[in-house]
């Protein structure tokens, strides 16, 4: 194993206890470190640097690190999007649609040392506010490697249509398209 990648994988440290770690908002300065995460946890769904930082640049409120102090353990990108409408990974959003109707979660990860802590159930927490701030009425996803019982928990079911499932393709085959909304 590379230095770089042990530094990802086993950050400086050994309290990984729940309290020690929390979200923040994500900052340009982030980007380096989030995209070396996505990287190692998405190696078969690759995202160039600048569609990152796109996100960052267009709605800054639904990006997030899960940091403790200045190490990175994980990230979060969302931001407002249309229901039943996943965007093509690796693409530019270009802009947030005037017609947004729900709060799209495109990626979230906690690094493993970091994991089974509520490290997502807190970040739900946080997308469910920030929907409910801009009066979107529900949260969407793309479930990929599996995770469709971990969203079902915070309220998410899986939506199929023969127009998604052609979207869902850049995503691999366990993607499923899940809604949950927040009423
Ligand atoms: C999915 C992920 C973000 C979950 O993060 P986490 O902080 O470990 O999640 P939490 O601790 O809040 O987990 C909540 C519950 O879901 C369970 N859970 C976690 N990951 C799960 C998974 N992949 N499948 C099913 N259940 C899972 C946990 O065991 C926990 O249950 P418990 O409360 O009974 O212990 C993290 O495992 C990850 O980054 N995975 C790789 C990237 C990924 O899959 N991202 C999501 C893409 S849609």
């Amino acid at each position: 194993m590379g230095a770089p990648l042990r530094r990802v994988l086993h950050p400086a440290g050994s309290d990984m206890s729940e309290s020690s770690f929390s979200w923040r908002k994500m900052a340009v300065e982030d980007l380096a470190a989030v995209g070396e995460i996505a990287a190692l946890v998405h190696p078969d769904l690759p995202e160039r640097p600048e569609v990152f930082t796109e996100k960052l640049r267009l709605f800054p409120d639904g990006c997030f690190v899960l940091a403790r102090g200045a190490v990175r353990l994980g990230y979060a990108f969302a931001h407002p999007w249309r229901l039943n409408d996943a965007p093509p990974l690796d693409e530019f959003l270009n802009e947030i649609p005037l017609s947004a109707n729900c709060l799209y979660l495109h990626d979230a990860v906690v690094l493993p040392a970091a994991r089974g802590q509520s490290a997502a159930s807190r970040l739900i927490v946080l997308l469910r506010a920030l929907a409910a701030r801009r009066a979107l009425p529900a949260l969407a996803l793309v479930s990929v490697y599996g995770t469709r019982r971990l969203w079902r928990r915070f309220g998410f079911a899986v939506v199929e249509s023969p127009e998604l499932a052609g979207k869902l393709a850049c995503y691999g085959a366990s993607a499923r398209y899940m809604i949950a909304p927040l009423s």
